[in-house]
């Protein structure tokens, strides 16, 4: 398949988004620089680079992915999770694929042995060799575009899950974060203004998926080990990075200006509130190639 065809969000539209500022992600992010939603535990006191680590470790421990030779992370990010791959699982080597040359640029800027972040697209990758596990975290969302069809995405979402399966040993895992449409369908003319603004102004290009649609596309090709759906933790991460983004205001602002910080703050607490009263919800999904 040519990148021609590809039918998720353009690498401008990506960039849109993640090749905003370095400096303004690092801000609100926190050290961890991980850009999903993380696993609280219920402990007081959590913190949310802890909660990150242990949403990393969830993800590295039901993919098999440790000890093992080669790792594939689609969609990653500043390249926390390649790191934490080599450094704390004893993986040989572990490749992330971002459509953010700024993400690649930071990567660069803090090198890990046995890394190799690349700028490219999972619908061009060409890996040489098989991968023993594939993880995505927080990609998904973007592997289709607002306003296809149904039977659109469908096609969509299905070549991904081929290009994976035809990197993976049979047994090999893939495990996948998304968030994904929630079940609340009674949307009030806020909600749906914020849904809207959050399409047009922060995430062009791009459409959450729902949970079966997922699944049926993975069909034939996958298994499904496990699927959770954890609204709340998103919720909470969201209300997190919002926390630090407005105790850290000035400097948001001096580096990307008023509106686009007014924007961030306005996307950040809309999400916590359509995670609450489950407008969307936050899967976590285990397959294994068959
Ligand atoms: C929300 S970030 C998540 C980053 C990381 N997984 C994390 O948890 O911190 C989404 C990532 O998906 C990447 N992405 C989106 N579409 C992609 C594609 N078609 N191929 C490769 N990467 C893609 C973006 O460049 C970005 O790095």
């Amino acid at each position: 398949m040519s990148t021609a065809a590809y039918a998720g969000a353009s690498p401008a539209a990506i960039g849109h988004h993640y090749d905003l500022s370095n400096d303004f992600y690092a801000l609100w992010l926190g050290e961890s620089m991980v850009y999903s939603c993380a696993r609280w535990a219920d402990a007081a006191g959590d913190g949310l680079t802890r909660a990150q680590t242990r949403k990393l470790d969830y993800f590295v421990e039901q993919t098999r992915a440790a000890g093992t030779r080669r790792v594939l992370d689609v969609g990653c990010g500043w390249g926390t999770l390649v790191r934490h791959l080599v450094d704390r699982h004893g993986v040989a080597r572990a490749t992330g694929l971002t459509l953010s040359p700024a993400q690649a640029r930071w990567c660069q800027q803090h090198p890990a042995p046995r890394t190799d972040v690349r700028v490219e697209n999972w619908v061009t990758h060409e890996p040489g060799e098989r991968y023993d596990a594939i993880i995505s975290l927080g990609a998904f969302e973007h592997f289709a575009r607002y306003g296809m069809t149904p039977a659109e995405r469908l096609t969509a979402y299905r070549a991904f899950f081929e290009r994976c399966r035809g990197w993976l040993p049979a047994g090999g895992r893939l495990g996948v974060q998304t968030n994904i449409k929630g079940n609340n369908q009674r949307l009030d003319r806020r909600t749906v203004r914020d849904m809207l603004f959050i399409v047009d102004s922060i995430f062009p290009e791009s459409v959450l998926p729902a949970l079966d649609e997922v699944i049926v596309a993975a069909a034939g090709r996958f298994d499904v080990v496990s699927v959770r759906n954890d609204p709340d933790d998103y919720a909470r991460t969201c209300a997190a990075w919002l926390d630090r983004l407005t105790g850290q205001r000035d400097r948001a602002v001096e580096l990307v200006g008023e509106d686009r910080t007014a924007d961030y703050e306005r996307y950040l607490s809309s999400t916590v509130q359509h995670f609450r009263r489950r407008h969307l919800g936050l899967a976590r999904i285990v397959f294994e190639a068959v």
